[in-house]
Parts: structure tokens; sequence; C-alpha cells
């Protein structure tokens, strides 16, 4: 695992983007793992600010989402198809059909866990996966537990991550009670980890992350066992180190 600390967040996308932009210049049809929340924001706005000035070319680029909440459609405005078409996708040159979300109002939960699994591995493996954490260390929506899952699957949203998540609705009742997330497998099997971290609130989760040994109480720890995972922090998130 490789740490690097920066003075604040928007320097730490910068140097984050570098990572996709070059894997694209590599590889153009590369596979991506996305990432919603507000950490990636600044991150986003920088590859698609490189794109509009043809530094990089998304026509063959596939991406495929980490999490959605059950009981979402794309249009809602706190769905995070809605939030990663805003925030990317209406901004890069991507073909949409090239641009994957779990849905959260499949008929069959189950089945679109499995076809969502089954397209990643058809595509060949996420290239570089994005990943930023929950308070109490959830990354996709991978919730502190007695175990690791491996697939992607839907739970049980905790308090905690509900009430985190609910300023992006009009009120608490509001933020769904489940979800579909990737399952630690999907993360586990990319070939590169990019791993976004700011502010005070997260310092506890990443310490537990780079410091503590891997246990599903504190789901990001699994990630030390990855072997290419760099780190990127602001010094707030990294003030527990
Ligand atoms: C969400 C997402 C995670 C994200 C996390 C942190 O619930 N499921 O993928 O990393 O919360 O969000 P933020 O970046 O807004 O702090």
């Amino acid at each position: 695992m490789q740490v690097y600390v920066y003075s604040d967040p928007n320097t730490a996308c910068k140097a984050a983007a570098t990572i996709f932009a070059s894997t694209l210049l590599e590889k153009p049809d590369a596979v991506f793992g996305l990432a919603t929340g507000s950490t990636p924001v600044p991150m986003y706005q920088e590859l698609a600010r490189m794109n509009r000035e043809g530094l990089i070319d998304f026509s063959q680029c596939r991406t495929w989402n980490l999490d959605e909440y059950v009981g979402l459609t794309g249009d809602h405005p706190a769905s995070f198809r809605y939030f990663m078409d805003d925030n990317l996708f209406h901004h890069i040159n991507i073909p949409y059909e090239n641009t994957h979300v779990p849905s959260g109002v499949a008929a069959d939960m189950k089945k679109e866990a499995a076809d969502y699994d089954k397209a990643i591995i058809e595509a060949g493996g996420i290239d570089v996966q994005l990943l930023g954490i929950g308070n109490n260390g959830h990354i996709g929506f991978n919730e502190p537990g007695a175990e690791f899952v491996w697939e992607t699957h839907t739970l049980k949203l905790t308090e905690n991550t509900r009430m985190a998540n609910s300023r992006f609705f009009e009120k608490l009742d509001d933020v769904p009670t489940e979800a579909i997330t990737m399952g630690i497998g999907n993360i586990m099997q990319a070939k590169r980890i990019v791993f976004l971290a700011f502010g005070k609130a997260k310092a506890e989760a990443v310490r537990g992350m780079v410091c503590g040994s891997a246990t599903p109480s504190n789901q990001s720890s699994i990630l030390r066992m990855h072997r290419n995972v760099q780190v990127f922090l602001d010094k707030e998130a990294a003030s527990l180190l």
C-alpha cells in the first residue's frame, strides 16, 4: 500500500486523476470501477477537463460503478446513476452504453447482482478501481459486519451510513434502507486500486485500514492484502497515521 499525503483534496484529486489518464493512454478501452460521494468530485472534474482539452479520450473506455440505492431509479437526484451522469458521464466523450451502475429497481435483485459480476468478468476485469471510504470504513456499500461478502449483493444500510448520506436527501426518512453493492471480491480482483479519503471524519477509518489488521469490522482493511493500492489523503484524513 503506497500512501500519499497532500495539502488539500484538490491537489490529491489532480494527482489521482493522472493514474486514470495514463491508464487510458496505455489502454484506450480500459475498464474503470467508479465511485460516488463528494470525495471524487474534483477528480472527475479534472478528468473532464483533460478530456475537453483533448488530452485523453474516453470513446472506448468502459465503466462499472460500485453501488446504488435499492428503490431509486436513475432519474432520482440522489441516485448514484444520476450522480455519475451529472458529475462525469455528461462531461466526457464516453458512449453512454459503456457506463454501468447497478440497478436499484430490478425485479430480481439477485439476478441483477449475478449479471453485474458476469459482465465485469466478460469485460476482462477492472483495470483501475476508484474507492472512497465511509466514516465506518465501508467501501462501496460493504458495511462493517462479521464477514467479507465476495460478490455483488444487496444489503441493509447501517443507521450511521444513512445519517451520513442524508445530506443528499430532503430528510433522513427518505434515505433508502437497502443498497446493492459490488462485493469485496470484485474490488480485490481489480488490477489496481486508487483510494481517496479527505477530512477528519475519515481519519479513524483510514488508520484502521493502513495500520490495523484485516477485519470485517473495518471492510477497507482488506485492501492491505491487495498488491497494488495507492492511497491519496489530505492532511486531516492522515492525521491519525
Ligand atoms: C457512500 C458510497 C461510498 C463512498 C462513501 C463516502 O455511501 N457508497 O462509495 O465512498 O459513501 O462518501 P463521501 O465521499 O461523500 O464522504
